[in-house]
């Protein structure tokens, strides 16, 4: 007997993602307690940033999709808010599931708390301690208003210790007295599902001639990476001399926001030699089991996204991170991740010295690859 609703909330790519692994966890364990709904935003809308992943992950499809679009932050939350809200009243599901820091999560978590919805937020606590990133505002936000926090490291936790939230709170839970939990991160539980069919399925290697060691993954899609043309031009000099001096290949699943703003940010020299060199392959974005083919063959990974330098991590390749701050400080203060920001000098230091390292620590600090199950349990458990 269902009589259990959660609303889960996705619209960027990540969320996506994430979401199959809580979706897996009910199909598989909890399909007579509880039922999903989900509602899609539209925030990710290309046919390679959303449909491509309930195609391969076995997500179900939305019960609503809401087409945002792309827009300015206020035009683009106000809106997702609007049509939530209107979802949330019609079907008081008992609480609402939200992902990570994007504009989506946001305006879940202020369309149900203003309606007494409880939040639960899987990747409460993470912090970049930089206030200029939306992410940053996002997911401060939605940690204030939410009843259970789930926390995938133990930084994040303490960062929600160190804001006031406490560790001995006794159910009942609610916003004003919610539940923090230090637990496993479900992008390993999907990271580990899918690695083993990821190189069976998908033939990513032989469609871009990529041999397994020889080549490095990079994305990039951080707006002040995309939007500072100094920082964009910075970053693809660095791959564009890695790869001239080393001959060695880089591929460049490259985000929509970036493309756009490649011809327009980049100097036309740089444009033209990006476009032209042949150890570059800049490629559309890729399907997730691709992705993780990249990810498992790669010799090294550099990128400014949240979920690729974990994912380095799971797959135990170096990273370098193209910001100046991590949320994901374990992988930094371990040694397999070296934050460089945009300059060229630490790029290409950080490229030298993994090419001269290899007893790289990768400790198991994401949990035992069951964390959407135990997040499952302790919904049920504590919210009515
Ligand atoms: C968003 C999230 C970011 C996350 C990223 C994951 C916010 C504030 N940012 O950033 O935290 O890391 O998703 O990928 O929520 N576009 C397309 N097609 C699409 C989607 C986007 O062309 O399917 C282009 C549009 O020009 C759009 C731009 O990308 O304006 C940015 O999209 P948006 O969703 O606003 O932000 P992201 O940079 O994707
Ligand atoms: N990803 C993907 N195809 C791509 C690029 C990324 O499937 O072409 C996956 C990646 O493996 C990770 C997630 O998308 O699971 C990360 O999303 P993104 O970098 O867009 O956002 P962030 O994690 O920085 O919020």
């Amino acid at each position: 007997m269902k009589s259990f609703k959660i609303l889960t909330i996705i619209g960027a790519r990540p969320q996506i993602i994430k979401a199959a692994a809580l979706s897996r966890a009910i199909k598989n364990k909890f399909a007579d307690k509880i039922k999903e709904v989900i509602v899609h935003t539209g925030q990710h809308y290309d046919e390679n940033m959303s449909q491509v992943f309930f195609d391969e992950l076995d997500i179900p499809h939305p019960n609503y999709n809401l087409s945002v679009g792309s827009g300015s932050h206020g035009k683009q939350t106000a809106s997702m808010i609007e049509g939530i809200e209107e979802i949330l009243l019609k079907e008081k599901p008992n609480a609402i599931v939200l992902y990570g820091d994007t504009n989506s999560t946001l305006a879940g978590a202020i369309a149900a708390s203003k309606i007494l919805i409880p939040v639960v937020h899987i990747e409460a606590g993470l912090r970049s301690f930089n206030k200029s990133m939306p992410e940053e505002i996002n997911r401060i936000m939605c940690d204030h208003v939410s009843t259970l926090l789930f926390s995938p490291t133990k930084a994040g936790y303490d960062n929600l210790l160190k804001e006031g939230f406490k560790e001995n709170n006794k159910a009942p839970y609610s916003f004003d007295n919610p539940k923090i939990y230090h637990c496993g991160d479900v992008m390993f539980d999907n990271s580990l599902y899918f690695s083993a069919i990821a190189e069976e399925k998908t033939s990513i290697l032989e469609t871009h001639n990529l041999q397994k060691d020889k080549f490095i993954l990079a994305t990039i899609h951080r707006n002040n990476n995309t939007d500072e043309p100094l920082r964009l031009n910075a970053l693809f000099n660095s791959i564009n001399k890695i790869a001239n001096e080393n001959k060695i290949n880089f591929v460049i699943p490259l985000h929509p926001r970036t493309a756009k703003l490649l011809p327009q940010n980049l100097s036309s020299e740089l444009y033209t030699s990006i476009k032209t060199s042949k150890f570059i392959k800049i490629i559309e974005p890729v399907s997730f089991l691709e992705m993780i083919a990249l990810e498992k063959n790669a010799n090294l990974i550099m990128t400014d996204s949240g979920g690729v330098q974990k994912e380095a991590f799971f797959f135990k390749k170096p990273c370098i991170i193209f910001r100046s701050e991590t949320e994901w400080i374990e992988l930094v203060n371990c040694g397999s991740a070296i934050i460089t920001d945009a300059d060229e000098t630490k790029i290409v230091d950080a490229y030298n010295h993994f090419s001269k390292t290899d007893n790289l620590q990768f400790p198991s600090l994401f949990g035992e690859g069951a964390a959407a199950e135990f997040i499952c349990d302790q919904i049920l458990k504590y919210i009515h």
